[in-house]
């Protein structure tokens, strides 16, 4: 592959003087997400789902048909993963059986994250109770996703009608999509999907990932050839910019394939990526919507994105052993404790989400400066992974 700058950590001592949570911080924090998760149970009940982001701090109740439903359900998973009370798994496994009507009766599944959907629900359910159900619901789910990949270029189409010329990309959220098919080849010892994800995975490395270490968020190909055309940002401030999100997929989404594959690019390129995504936090550690953005621009912050490189860090840590592990480490306990302290809505009693200022999507005028599912999750997750060895759902 081509060769990536990796930038020198900047200000180093800013991380470096970070102390580690505590044990008693992060009970706290978790012991706050457990009341919002058993308000929210009250209130979405058997079979709805919050909405992808909040309207003025405030989920919508959604039947379960968006790429996000499976946030909810995975915070379910971790509510009974951390309490051990039935009633939390009791509601995930309903939400089991949702999910596999949802399957049954494809209902808005024409697209590639049916990882976030399936790997938090259904492969959770199955790691956690061993349910031969949600096993078989989650292999068929791979079987869906599996339609969308691309012989030509390598890599599973996200969006669009396929085949499709203007819709002929990769995006680089997927990385958190694939590990369902390299799950699902550990299940069924069918490497065909490991093949595709692995694929996949090059396809994305090979080209999203800038000289610079900063990425794209899509990748177009040609239908014909399966050569590389472009990149474009779809929910970043431009084409030529880091969507910070798109960043901390980057950075989450290489541990995933490492644990998988033991990929050695991926163990490279880590500190690649997560050096230009540490270079351009402000003060307090929690990133803007776009990494072009500095301090003088005047633009919203992306928590998720933030918590979403918490848990990406968290989990290379368990494998890369660089001269900067600590310094890593150390960041994302910063980055952890900024949103505990002051992005949640403990002090918000009119919302029932759990993290604020999260991003959807700028460029969309949606759900900006807003609560949203994956912030609440991933922020979760982060949490969990400091209270015990947490076995991954991914
Ligand atoms: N995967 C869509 C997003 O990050 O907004």
């Amino acid at each position: 592959m081509k060769k990536i700058n990796v930038e020198e950590i900047k200000n180093k001592e800013r991380f470096q003087n970070i102390k580690y949570l505590t044990k008693e911080e992060v009970k706290t924090a978790l012991d706050f997400v457990i009341t919002k998760i058993d308000e929210n149970m009250e209130y979405f009940g058997e079979d709805k789902f919050p909405s992808a982001s909040s309207i003025n701090g405030v989920y919508d109740k959604k039947i379960n048909k968006d790429w996000t439903n499976g946030f909810w359900t995975g915070m379910l998973w971790l509510a009974y993963e951390y309490t051990g009370k039935e009633k939390y798994k009791n509601l995930a496994e309903k939400h089991v059986v949702n999910f596999k009507q949802r399957l049954d009766d494809r209902i808005v599944l024409e697209h590639h994250d049916l990882g976030f959907l399936y790997s938090l629900s259904t492969v959770a359910a199955y790691k956690l109770t061993g349910d031969e159900f949600a096993k078989k619901v989650s292999i068929e789910a791979t079987e869906y996703l599996i339609r969308r990949y691309q012989e030509k270029g390598g890599f599973i189409q996200a969006w669009g009608p396929l085949g499709e010329e203007k819709s002929y990309r990769l995006i680089i959220d997927c990385l958190l999509n694939i590990p369902l098919l390299y799950w699902t080849s550990e299940e069924t010892g069918d490497k065909k999907y490991y093949d595709m994800a692995y694929t996949h995975y090059k396809s994305t490395i090979n080209n999203i990932i800038r000289e610079d270490a900063s990425t794209y968020h899509t990748y177009y190909f040609n239908p014909e050839t399966g050569n590389p055309v472009k990149g474009v940002t779809r929910q970043g401030y431009s084409d030529e910019s880091c969507w910070a999100r798109g960043q901390a997929w980057g950075v989450y989404g290489l541990p995933l394939t490492y644990k998988y594959t033991k990929d050695q690019d991926a163990l490279n390129l880590y500190p690649a990526l997560t050096n230009y995504f540490l270079n351009r936090l402000p003060k307090d550690l929690i990133c803007y919507w776009d990494l072009i953005f500095t301090d003088k621009d005047n633009q919203v912050r992306d928590s998720s994105s933030a918590a979403i490189a918490a848990c990406g860090i968290f989990e290379m840590n368990k494998y890369y052993e660089g001269p900067d592990k600590e310094i890593y480490l150390k960041a994302a306990h910063g980055m952890l404790r900024e949103l505990i302290n002051n992005y949640t809505t403990k002090d918000e009693k009119s919302s029932n989400g759990v993290l604020m200022h999260s991003v959807y999507a700028y460029v969309d005028n949606l759900g900006i400066d807003e609560c949203s599912t994956w912030g609440d999750y991933f922020y979760m997750e982060a949490l969990i992974r400091l209270v015990k060895d947490w076995n991954l759902y991914w």
